[in-house]
């Protein structure tokens, strides 16, 4: 299994996503992460991002931002949006339907935040970070049980 978790800068929502993934799933699936903007291109993930993983004892220092591109849709099976607008954007870049399938909202695993969106920490705190972790790793926990437990 292949995943790939998208936000719009890759440097706060998605790379927290990637690290909570990892540690859910097993060693042969692949979780990665990647922008719509390549505004950040080549940083690593922001501070607050950085502090908050490491809070929870995940290291996601060594991440590097990346736009999203063509070769990802054939690449990987489930590509998880972080909020509609990443997601209207993602849906744009897909040519067929069999890509469009792969693309989905990260929180609609859970039943009850049909969709809802991760908040953009960006412009927050440290407490709008910690908020988004929880709900990332809410949202984690169900996407292993889904796609992972059941093969
Ligand atoms: P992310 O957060 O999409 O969760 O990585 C943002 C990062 C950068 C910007 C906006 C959101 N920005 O405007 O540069």
């Amino acid at each position: 299994m292949k995943i790939l978790m998208v936000c719009l800068g890759n440097i706060c929502r998605s790379p927290l996503a990637e690290g909570i993934m990892k540690t859910k799933l097993p060693e042969d699936c692949i979780v990665d992460s990647a922008g719509t903007i390549s505004m950040h291109e080549g940083e690593h993930p922001d501070k607050r991002a950085i502090k908050t993983a490491t809070n929870h004892n995940i290291d996601i220092s060594k991440q590097r931002s990346r736009p999203i591109t063509k070769a990802d849709f054939e690449n990987f099976d489930k590509i998880y949006c972080m909020d509609i607008d990443v997601l209207a954007d993602v849906v744009s870049k897909t040519k067929n339907e069999e890509q469009r399938q792969k693309v989905s909202l990260f929180l609609e695993v859970l039943e009850d935040h049909k969709n809802a969106e991760v908040p953009d920490p960006y412009w927050g705190d440290m407490k709008d970070f910690e908020k988004v972790f929880q709900l990332l790793d809410k949202g984690c926990s169900k996407i292993a049980e889904k796609l992972c437990l059941k093969s």
